[in-house]
């Protein structure tokens, strides 16, 4: 039986400074060899003996992946930007916004922090929740091998399930938006079984508006075709035409009959065009709303530097040029799998000096060699978040980290909250006084995502808070007191 406690699977991991470095080791081993960028969803198929690569090619050090550029042209999203950090950019959010969407609907906090764009179209999943806006802006992916560098729509980038166009030795190191025209809206809509999962369908419309008129439109769906999926006989049906419902609807008709969908665990074939027909009608509407409102893009751009999430979003930004930097005069490291290495992890404070081998997990390293047992085993693939920490600031499943990754950092445990006198600090405080914990097993896991929101949002709402914290999951003390503990603790 698969045991998702730690990772069975040996490989060797390498740990290249350069983008040449990655490219040559990459080309060397072939398919034998996988990149390594936020673990969320390559660590939980290792996990799960899905995939059992030899030689893991981590992107930690490489300079250059991370950071969002906007220009007079577009938007330049480096490969290893998180998706949080493309969620809360204002320039995205005003420009893009079903990119925005799409990504504000993205799984969980914690895999919103880790998992990264270009790990999410790398996956070649049918399901990619940043892939149809990203293809409905008419984005180019930047991919850089052996033989140079070369771009391409991403349209033409997905193969199939789990099947990209990448060739060995090649990665995605970039991805290239356009900038929308004047008068466009766009809309990002999810129908999936819980807040925190996978789409049932998603889809995203763009949609240029000309007086009563649709002068462009694009709609694309996923998980509902074996690629992300463009309707483009029902966009033939829109452009050129005057807006009305009859319009809408007929297009919706033409989308629900040309995706190709199949029943699996997360919904069935029938299901999943009616869905593709409702989204089409309500994305339409909105879309064109959205084009009338905001008088074009440029207008939109302003909008946006004014918003509430500017600041956190540059403060992620910075947080990419910030390892552009370190990467570049450092030497490359390589760690046989039946070979240790030495890292250096500051936890609460405290330096610590261990010698650990590669597929050594981060949550097994605190629990069991650095006995610090607050952060909890619970479903091993990133699904519960009770072994959540922060590493760097940010929050992070250590079920998901290897230990080798997190090499140099500061992490914080629970044990790291109170103050060294046993004060403790005041969200466990909060969490006392409202009774927001039964067993506890869970309440170390929600204490730190609850201190990473306080640190994002000051003053959050109700809303806030349970869509920061739906990552956490409790079975027996119930969400409303937890809740309320937290908003206490930020009024106070
Ligand atoms: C609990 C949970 C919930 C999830 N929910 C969602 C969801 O709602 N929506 C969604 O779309 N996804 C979801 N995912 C899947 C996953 O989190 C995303 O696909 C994420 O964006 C992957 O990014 P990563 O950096 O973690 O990729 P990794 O796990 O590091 O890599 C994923 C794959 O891409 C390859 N790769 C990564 N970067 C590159 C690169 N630059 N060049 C070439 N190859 C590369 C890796 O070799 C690997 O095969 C979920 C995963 C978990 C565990
Ligand atoms: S144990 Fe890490 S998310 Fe469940
Ligand atoms: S308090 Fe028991 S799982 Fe949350």
């Amino acid at each position: 039986m698969t045991n998702t406690h730690i990772l069975v699977h040996t490989f060797d991991y390498l740990e290249p400074t350069s983008l040449q470095e990655a490219i040559s080791l990459l080309a060397e081993y072939g398919d034998q060899a996988r990149v390594l960028s936020g673990g969320t969803d390559l660590i939980v198929q290792m996990k799960m003996e899905r995939l059992a690569p030899r030689y893991l090619v981590s992107l930690r050090r490489v300079p250059g992946l991370a950071g969002i550029e906007v220009s007079e042209e577009g938007v330049q999203i480096g490969a290893r930007t998180s998706i949080r950090a493309i969620r809360r950019d204002p320039q995205i959010r005003a420009l893009y916004p079903a990119l925005a969407e799409a990504c504000a609907s993205f799984s969980t906090t914690q895999v919103q922090v880790m998992g990264t764009v270009g790990g999410n179209l790398c996956n070649g999943s049918p399901a990619s929740d940043t892939a149809p806006p990203l293809i409905a802006f008419d984005a180019e992916v930047v991919i850089a091998g052996p033989s140079g560098e070369r771009r391409l729509p991403l349209e033409s980038f997905f193969l199939g399930p789990g099947k990209t166009v990448l060739r060995p030795g090649e990665l995605l190191t970039a991805v290239v938006l356009p900038r929308p025209r004047p008068n466009t809206g766009s809309v990002f809509y999810k129908v999936s079984r819980v807040a925190a999962d996978l789409a049932k369908v998603n889809g995203a419309v763009v949609l240029v508006r000309d007086g009563d008129r649709v002068a462009d439109a694009r709609l694309v769906f996923g998980s509902v075709a074996p690629t992300p999926f463009r309707a483009r006989k029902a966009e033939a049906v829109l452009v050129g035409q005057v807006f009305s419902d009859d319009l809408v609807a007929e297009a919706a008709q033409v989308a629900s009959e040309e995706v190709s969908p199949i029943d699996d665990v997360r919904s069935t074939a029938w299901y999943r065009r009616e869905v593709v027909r409702v989204l089409t009608i309500d994305g339409l509407n909105e879309a064109w709303r959205r084009a009338g409102e905001q008088g074009g893009s440029e207008e939109a751009g302003r909008q946006g530097a004014g918003s509430r999430e500017q600041g956190a979003g540059s403060r992620e930004q910075g947080a990419g040029s910030r390892e552009q930097g370190a990467g570049s005069k450092e030497q490359g490291r390589r760690v046989a799998a039946d070979d240790r290495c030495e890292i250096t992890l500051k936890v609460n404070g405290e330096t610590h000096r261990l010698w650990v081998a590669p597929n050594e997990l981060l949550l097994n390293v605190l629990r069991e060699r650095l006995h610090l047992t607050g952060s909890k085993y619970g479903c091993g693939i990133g699904e519960c978040g009770a072994c959540t920490v922060m590493i760097d600031g940010k929050l992070a499943l250590s079920c998901l980290v290897l230990a080798v990754s997190a090499d140099g950092s500061e992490v914080l445990t629970v044990e790291g909250l109170a103050q060294p006198d046993g004060q403790l600090d005041p969200l466990q405080e909060a969490f006392i006084e409202h009774g927001a914990f039964q067993c506890g097993f869970c309440t170390p896991g929600m204490l730190i995502t609850a201190k990473s929101l306080l640190k994002e949002v000051p003053k959050p709402t109700e809303q806030d808070v349970r869509d920061y914290l739906k990552g956490n999951l409790c079975r027996c003390t119930g969400y409303a007191s937890i809740v309320r503990a937290v908003l206490d603790c930020a009024a106070k």
